[in-house]
């Protein structure tokens, strides 16, 4: 897929309100997204589909929603403050910065010298590259009404640190045992130097991130374990399995606090780029908070088989990274009798919308039949919409490019035998359905 097709999916984003940009009427917020009508639903489903495969559906992984501020010790402790950096090159003439890998890597199409002509950084005759300096990534605010440094707190750049400083709390509230896993989804901030690419990486930013506490010596095995179920997690919701692949950092990538780290890597139309990272971060923040703190955070088994700090294997999601790739690796664009469509292949689970009800004309009583099913489809919990306007042909157009999977018409022979056709968005089916089974005909293939 090229850049191009990068362009018209970030203009069918915004067309079709799943994406705006942050305080557009005021010449927009750099690298912050608003997420639309659309866009909401998409992102929700997400992380619902990922909530519910972690916490739902196993009985080893608890939930938790931590606050996004937290005690200023906890980045301390979790070597934000001192490790979470990245080394940076201005240019003392224009004063943009970049990232100093970046400039390592010549990965710079996007973000070359700002003078025109547009050259590579440093391409001009006059251009003064400085020394790489580190830059930290976390966004400084205050707590309480005075600004002094004895109330700074920081916007948490992970969601992971709220799990590590709750283990016990949720450990021993919920009776699990060492091997279970936290759960969260929430926001995180990061003052990224080279954001962009849409929302591929922005400011603020969405998580769903997973802590698996596990007795030390058993980590290498638990690591593959996740590393294995994530990448069966991103297949199974349908995205195309040759545009997914592992990438395992070499010692120079590994975060501070990891011992062993893999992305999953999904191929956008910018590039192999990271979607989902799964780190073995040993007992690292465990015992990091158990010394800022004071307090002991180590496991003691009910069942006597010992007590020790566990260690702990991640998995770390962006859900809005996440919903980039199911509409890149959905979007299509083909002709189908002589005609031009775009079209949202999303899994019918992620699909904003998931059904759209037309009368085939608006008289006849047909509005006030289509009214009702749509009434009758939300309230079997089925986000469903209703089109009158136009042809029929463009109000499948219209649903394509929403990605909503199924389109149901009521037309003259609905007011004789109480049938609705249904159309299959992605094979252009369709089936004649009696009225009263829309609802159950859609949830079986939900
Ligand atoms: N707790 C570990 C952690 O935060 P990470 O690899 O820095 O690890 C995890 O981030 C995931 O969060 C990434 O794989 C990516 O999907 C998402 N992410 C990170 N920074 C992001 C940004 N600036 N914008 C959007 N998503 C981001």
């Amino acid at each position: 897929m090229s850049k191009d097709a990068m362009d018209r999916i970030v203009s069918l984003a915004k067309r079709k309100g799943f994406v705006f940009q942050s305080s557009e009427i005021y010449g927009g917020a750099a690298s912050v997204w608003d997420y639309g009508p659309l866009g909401v639903e998409l992102r929700r489903n997400v992380a619902d589909a990922w909530w519910s495969a972690m916490v739902h559906a196993r009985n080893d992984i608890e939930g938790l929603d931590a606050g996004i501020l937290m005690h200023p010790r906890v980045w301390e402790a979790s070597g934000h403050l001192s490790g979470f950096t990245d080394p940076l090159v201005e240019c003392k003439r224009c004063k943009k910065r970049w990232r100093a890998d970046h400039l390592e890597a010549g990965g710079l199409e996007d973000a070359g010298c700002p003078r025109k002509p547009s050259v590579a950084p440093g391409g001009h005759g006059d251009c003064e590259l400085g020394e790489p300096r580190l830059f930290n990534l976390m966004f400084k605010t205050f707590m309480g009404p005075v600004e002094e440094d004895a109330s700074v707190v920081y916007l948490r750049p992970e969601t992971a640190q709220g799990s590590y400083v709750n283990f016990l709390n949720v450990q021993q509230t919920s009776r699990q045992r060492v091997p279970f896993g936290i759960a969260q989804v929430g926001k995180a901030f990061r003052n990224e130097i080279t954001p962009g690419n849409f929302i591929f990486r922005t400011r603020e930013f969405e998580q769903a991130e997973m802590q698996f506490f596990v007795r030390p010596g058993t980590d290498d095995e638990w690591f593959e374990y996740w590393r294995d179920e994530r990448m069966k997690w991103h297949r199974e919701l349908g995205i195309r399995a040759h545009k997914l692949r592992f990438h395992e950092h070499g010692p120079n990538e590994l975060a501070h606090y990891a011992k062993t780290a893999l992305d999953i890597e999904y191929e956008f139309p910018f590039g192999w780029q990271e979607l989902e990272g799964v780190h073995n971060r040993t007992d690292f923040d465990l015992a990091r908070h158990q010394e800022f703190s004071g307090k002991r955070l180590v496991y003691v088994d009910p069942a006597g088989a010992g007590r020790f700090l566990p260690y702990v294997v991640e998995t770390a999601m962006g859900v809005g990274r996440a919903a980039l790739v199911a509409l890149v690796d959905g979007y299509r664009e083909e002709e189908v009798q002589g005609q031009k469509r775009v079209v949202l292949g999303l899994n019918p689970k992620l699909a904003p919308v998931k059904a759209a009800v037309f009368p085939l004309m608006k008289k006849l009583g047909l509005p006030e039949i289509a009214r009702r099913l749509q009434s009758e489809l939300r309230s079997a919990r089925i986000p469903a919409a209703y089109d009158q306007a136009g042809s029929i042909g463009r109000r499948y157009r219209r649903q394509d490019e929403a990605g909503t999977p199924w389109c149901v018409t009521v037309d003259g022979r609905t007011r004789d035998d109480d049938s609705v056709t249904i159309r299959d968005r992605d094979s252009l089916q369709q089936v004649r359905v009696g009225l009263g089974a829309v609802a159950g005909w859609i949830r079986e293939r939900l």
